[in-house]
């Protein structure tokens, strides 16, 4: 499977220095949601931090980036600690042939579906839908709350680039998480507000198979 790269100027190293610690919170609620002994998938998995948080807990971990800067970062992460149970692939979660259907218990995605194209959202989220019969997702909430994280948490966004904020909005425009759930038919088993309610966790689970 051939994939496109598609770095940004702060992956790898740098997003692990200034936004892994910023997100620990939310690694810790993923594991608190996560039964021990499972297997899990985290798309969008960045330096890796989630995966390897968690590889304690997990018997099987495969993170998937579709950035290779940070594929990179968090392979050789993996390397130098002599994982045995934790994969990270160079890849698209549109399309994992790989592993067939329920291979995993879960499938997590954090901060990851406001960041993609508009058109990649649904494709992402019907093949986490097909590799796991639990999802746990986080990302922002829509509509914000009006405070002072979710200002700052805007003006990140910005930061990043044109094309990161573009999709941004258009995340926001589109209502963030729970429409593209809806659209699936997927209804929500859990929602966690953290960062003063800018963020959430939301769980999806029993998930009906097409
Ligand atoms: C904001 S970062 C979040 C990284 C990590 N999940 C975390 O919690 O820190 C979003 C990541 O999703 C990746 N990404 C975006 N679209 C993707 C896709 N279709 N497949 C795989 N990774 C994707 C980006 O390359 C980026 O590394």
């Amino acid at each position: 499977m051939t994939q496109k790269n598609q770095d940004n100027f702060y992956d790898g190293w740098l997003y692990h220095l200034f936004v892994d610690p910023v997100l620990h919170k939310a690694r810790k609620l993923v594991h608190g949601q996560i039964k021990p002994g499972s297997s899990l998938i985290d798309i969008g998995c960045g330096t890796g931090e989630l995966v390897l948080f968690l590889a304690d807990s997990c018997t099987e971990l495969v993170g998937v980036e579709a950035s290779h800067a940070m594929w990179a970062y968090a392979h050789q992460r993996a390397r130098d600690l002599r994982l045995r149970n934790v994969r990270f692939i160079f890849a698209s979660g549109e399309k994992l042939q790989d592993y067939p259907s329920d291979f995993f218990d879960y499938a997590t995605a954090c901060m990851v579906l406001h960041e993609m194209k508009a058109a990649q959202r649904l494709p992402v989220l019907r093949e986490m839908q097909r590799l796991a019969r639990t999802l746990i997702l986080i990302d922002y909430r829509v509509p914000p709350p009006v405070n002072f994280v979710a200002t700052i948490c805007r003006l990140i966004e910005r930061l990043a680039g044109s094309h990161h904020y573009h999709n941004y909005l258009s995340f926001r425009q589109s209502g963030g998480l729970l429409p593209l759930l809806e659209t699936l038919g997927l209804a929500v088993n859990r929602e966690i507000l953290f960062f003063n309610r800018s963020l959430h966790l939301i769980q999806v689970s029993g998930i009906p198979k097409n």
